[in-house]
């Protein structure tokens, strides 16, 4: 003989997403549900409901830094641009480290450690600068190699959205990894982003793989809200002056193509990549040099775009 469920339970059950909500006549639930993936404002209802996915109240914007292939500075714009956000005391900004493969934001924030576990037994993220990481670099043995295939490259990103307590957030950075395969489209499609930004180098957009990342999300059915061109231009540490070894102005062409802006340009410069390996984001070693500008610009333009207030 079953057991009725509990109006708990039933509750839960039946307020899967908002479109059941709206249904229902109800708004937002006050309650996390259980296994729910998370949802927020901006979200693609139609695409969250059509994917079967539950919902709960977390209510952050979720950007994605993404690329068509490697090595173009993911993983350093996510963390400048975070950085950047964070300098608003007013602003809650977490990372998603989305790259399981090999994840960078531990020493791109100079964090070590495991995550503490909450009272609901859910990890809590790291934290520096004003900012809340999580990454698989915590849970994983430095070194270790991750191997990972497809299924569990998924568990553990879902293992990163349910299985920890992320505080009070605006804005959620996904540092995703690079290339745009399966794995890549179905992260989008579960994480209920407001929008990705597309990170190129200039070769990069020469070779078109800046593309391959726009149709990506198309196909994840997440808008592209802009690129960022990083090492766009050669600044000299000693002098200053600028070098557009790649020829000036290719972002802005490409993107006009692709019809969408580009946030900003980063300069090739090595305090950029010294400061990363160091852990402090040249956005908080070197505020005033055009580097650290550049990211502070990208930053305030995504805030504008996402019209993020703080809650
Ligand atoms: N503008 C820049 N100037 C100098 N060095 C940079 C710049 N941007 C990134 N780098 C350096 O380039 C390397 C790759 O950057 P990063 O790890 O951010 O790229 P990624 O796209 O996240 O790579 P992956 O695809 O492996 O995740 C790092 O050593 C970083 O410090
Ligand atoms: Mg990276
Ligand atoms: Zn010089």
């Amino acid at each position: 003989m079953s057991t009725p469920a509990s109006s708990a339970q039933q509750f839960r059950t039946f307020l899967k997403c908002p479109l059941d909500l709206a249904a229902a006549g109800l708004r937002r639930p006050a309650v996390l549900l259980e296994n729910a993936v998370i949802c927020h404002r901006a979200a693609p209802v139609q695409s969250t409901h059509a994917a079967g996915i539950g919902c709960s109240r977390i209510d952050e914007a979720r950007v994605a830094i993404a690329s068509g292939k490697g090595g173009v500075g993911k993983s350093t714009t996510t963390a400048n641009v975070a950085v950047a956000l964070a300098k608003d005391p007013q602003l809650k900004i977490g990372i998603l480290d989305a790259d399981v493969f090999g994840p960078s934001q531990p020493r791109l924030f100079g964090l070590k450690g495991r995550p503490e576990a909450s009272e609901a037994q859910k990890m809590i993220p790291l934290r520096n600068h004003s900012v809340q990481v999580m990454s698989m670099g915590f849970l994983l043995e430095e070194d270790a190699p991750a191997v990972w295939r497809g299924p569990m490259v998924m568990s553990a990103i879902d293992t990163l959205l349910q299985k920890v307590e992320w505080g009070a957030l605006d804005l959620l950075l996904v540092d995703m990894p690079p290339g745009t395969g399966d794995v890549q489209i179905s992260i989008s499609q579960r994480m209920s982003l407001a929008g990705a930004v597309i990170v190129s180098t200039p070769q990069d957009l020469a070779l078109i793989d800046a593309r391959k990342g726009m149709a990506m999300f198309q196909k994840a059915g997440v808008s592209v809200l802009g690129m960022v061109e990083n090492m766009s231009h050669y600044a000299c540490p000693s002098c200053g002056h600028r070098d557009d070894i790649f020829g000036s102005q290719g972002a802005v062409a490409a993107a006009a193509d692709y019809g969408i802006q580009v946030l900003g340009e980063v300069p090739l410069n090595t305090v950029i990549r010294q400061t990363s390996d160091d852990g402090m984001p040249v956005v908080l070693s070197d505020p005033s040099t055009p580097s650290a500008e550049a990211y502070m610009n990208i930053a305030a333009r995504l805030k504008d775009m996402l019209s993020i207030d703080s809650i």
